[in-house]
């Protein structure tokens, strides 16, 4: 049986369904029942319980043969953070695999590292070696941004506002890549024992900037350039918002990092290990996407 941590978010959704289509029963594990509800079915079991909480997961992981942590606290309900998601929510399912002897397949990015600007990326890191030293068997999936992600935010901003909103000068080429792509490398990782104690990096086939990407989304429409919030606007929220409001001021810190840090990505190594990977490119990912 294979628990996936947040197998009611977009990979992990994704991931779940895959699963289930080739017969292997699945445990997912969600805050709330209500939100993993759309995978019902006579393989999926649903546990309710929270990665902050140990003993939350100690029970959801017995039994599991795999456990996949698909979780993140960069925003979302809840309260959550990257420390007390991405680190210790991380810390307690790797405790919890290395003491029932099951294998964990950790969600990372791609740039996690203990000096990162951006905390996600710390707390990603801290994560992905509290499990290597653990002594478990593992393997960590690092990724780029998921194009679905910032289609989906674009296309918001552009409902709301008539533009499309670019956080910075929007001129930083960024690699994305999509969902789907990265489901798919899970799903093969999960089946190879050749890819245990390995870090595998996965990236799609284009550097954009968020301004190309923001052109891309809306050439449907009517040529309109879109709205940049200033860097100026960025620190301040960065900063300001801290005390009051850490979800805002940790996505103005990001999206100040987003248009300054390398982020660029050669998608050559996951091509090397894995021939037949697919990496769609932005206008396959729109077409699929479209309204
Ligand atoms: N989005 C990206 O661009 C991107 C890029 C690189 C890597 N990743 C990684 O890929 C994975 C999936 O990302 P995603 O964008 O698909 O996520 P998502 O759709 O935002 O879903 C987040 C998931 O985390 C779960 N979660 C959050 N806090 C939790 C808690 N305290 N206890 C239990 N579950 C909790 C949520 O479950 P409930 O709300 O149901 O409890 C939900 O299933 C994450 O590890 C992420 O860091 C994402």
């Amino acid at each position: 049986m294979i628990l996936v941590a947040g197998g009611s978010g977009r990979l992990g959704t994704l991931l779940v369904q895959r699963l289930v289509a080739r017969g292997m029963p699945v445990r997912v594990l969600t805050r709330s029942r209500a939100r993993a509800a759309h995978l019902a079915g006579a393989l999926v079991e649903i546990v309710e319980g929270d990665v902050r909480v140990a003993a939350d997961v100690q029970r959801a992981v017995d039994s599991a043969d795999v456990v996949v942590s698909a979780v993140h606290g960069f925003a979302g309900p809840g309260g959550v953070s990257p420390a007390s998601v991405d680190r210790d929510g991380n810390r307690h399912l790797v405790d919890a695999a290395a003491r029932t002897g099951a294998t964990v397949i950790l969600m990372s990015v791609v740039g996690a590292a203990a000096d990162s600007p951006m905390e996600l990326f710390r707390m990603k890191y801290a994560a992905e070696q509290y499990l290597r030293a653990r002594g478990t068997a593992w393997t960590i999936v690092r990724s780029t941004a998921f194009l679905e992600v910032w289609i989906a935010l674009m296309r918001e901003t552009m409902d709301r506002a008539g533009r499309v909103m670019v956080f910075g000068r929007g001129e930083n080429p960024i690699n994305f890549v999509s969902v789907n792509d990265v489901a798919a490398l899970v799903d093969r990782v999960i089946a190879d024992p050749g890819a245990r104690g390995q870090t595998i990096e996965i990236g799609g086939p284009e550097n954009l900037t968020l301004t190309e990407l923001a052109k891309a989304i809306q050439s449907a429409g009517p040529a309109v350039a879109p709205r940049h919030i200033p860097c100026a606007a960025l620190t301040a929220m960065s900063l300001l918002l801290r005390p009051f409001w850490p979800e805002r001021a940790r996505q103005g810190a990001a999206a100040l990092a987003m248009d300054t840090i390398d982020l660029r990505f050669d998608r050559s190594a996951v091509g090397a290990r894995y021939p037949d990977q697919p990496l769609t490119p932005l206008a396959d990912v729109l077409a699929r996407c479209a309204r």
